[in-house]
């Protein structure tokens, strides 16, 4: 081959080594060839059976000490972030056990906790000097930057879940926690307002919702809570028996806990199956469609909110009409119904 034919080549390796040194890049080599019509994240389908994971908590129970038990958790990490502690691009997600008579000590950190009681009584949440009575299915929030401690005086094991926004928070540098100088912080006698969204209120919004209207095609009935925080929102699905959704994929990547009843979710070329309790997550922008045969409800925590506040959420459902041959639907940048 004649020598010359190669020089342009060679030019560019011996620039692109040598600005590499630079702590520069060439965005012409970075970008060749990726495809930036679409979001890909690298979260993955995935659940968490709690059948699996309770006896799994339990053993955590003997052998972590009630003074960390404000770490007894078991992180639920999603198989695409090679064991980071993430259950999506931007949420965290973990199953905390307090044992009876267990205390979690007082602190406080900047990034949001919401709270969804898996199973027990007993549990109190203290935010702010607010004590919160928990009970199955009470969704307590931690807002970023307030005290709180958590305390079992039932006499069961209490779980629940946590979800924060912690690889958001991490993302922007903005890491801070502070460790309260008591265990156990003074009480104000706030009733704490919307720093709680009790079980049964939530559930009458959403039989309200259902006596209301049909169910959305591809969510079924959806309540949204207000708004906890800035960065997450959160829900209660309803399915009616023999539901069989549409498909549909949204930015918002989401963790469900199932409230009860039985079905499955197909994501893209997996299909879940989940009962009461377990956990699974629908990445963002991965098609899905939710189906179960005698119903079910679901409780789900995504970063729709932040994705609002910042213009970017978008979804795509199948059957909309539109042009994509895929989908036989078109996109939409609709609120999704409350
Ligand atoms: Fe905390």
């Amino acid at each position: 081959m004649p020598r010359l034919s190669r020089e342009p080549e060679d030019r560019a390796a011996a620039f692109h080594a040598r600005i590499g040194g630079e702590n520069l890049g060439a965005l012409w080599v970075g970008r060749r060839g990726v495809d930036l019509s679409r979001p890909r994240t690298p979260a993955r389908p995935a659940i968490w059976r709690f059948d699996e994971i309770r006896p799994r908590l339990m053993e955590a129970g003997r052998l972590v000490s009630a003074e960390d038990a404000f770490r007894r958790v078991l992180v639920l990490q999603n198989p695409g972030f090679g064991g980071a502690m993430r259950a999506t691009q931007t949420l965290y997600a973990g199953l905390q056990l307090v044992l009876p008579g267990e205390i979690a000590p007082c602190h406080r950190h900047s990034q949001t906790a919401i709270r969804f009681v898996v199973e027990g009584s007993g549990a109190t949440t203290t935010v702010d000097g607010a004590a919160l009575a928990m009970a199955p299915h009470d969704l307590v929030v931690t807002p970023q930057w307030t005290w709180h401690d958590h305390r079992n005086r039932g006499d069961k094991p209490v779980i629940w879940l946590d979800v924060l926004d912690t690889p958001l928070i991490d993302a922007l540098d903005t890491v801070f926690r502070e460790t309260h100088a008591d265990i156990l912080q003074p009480l104000t006698g706030s009733q704490g307002g919307r720093l709680i969204r009790r079980a049964g209120a939530a559930r009458a919004a959403l039989d309200r919702i259902a006596s209301e209207a049909a169910p959305d095609p591809c969510l079924g009935w959806r309540f949204r809570y207000d708004d906890p925080c800035p960065t997450m929102a959160a829900f209660l699905h309803r399915l009616p028996g023999g539901f069989e959704g549409r498909p549909r994929r949204a930015t918002d990547g989401a963790i469900y806990c199932v409230v009860e009843g039985r079905g499955e979710t197909e994501l893209e070329d997996a299909i879940v199956e989940w009962r009461p309790h377990d956990i699974f997550v629908v990445p963002g922008w991965c098609r899905h469609r939710h189906s179960s045969a005698a119903g079910a409800v679901l409780f789900g925590v995504s970063d729709l909110a932040l994705q609002e506040r910042l213009g970017l959420w978008r979804e795509q459902r199948s059957g909309t009409g539109g042009a994509n041959p895929e989908w036989n639907g078109g996109s939409s940048k609709s609120r999704p119904g409350r």
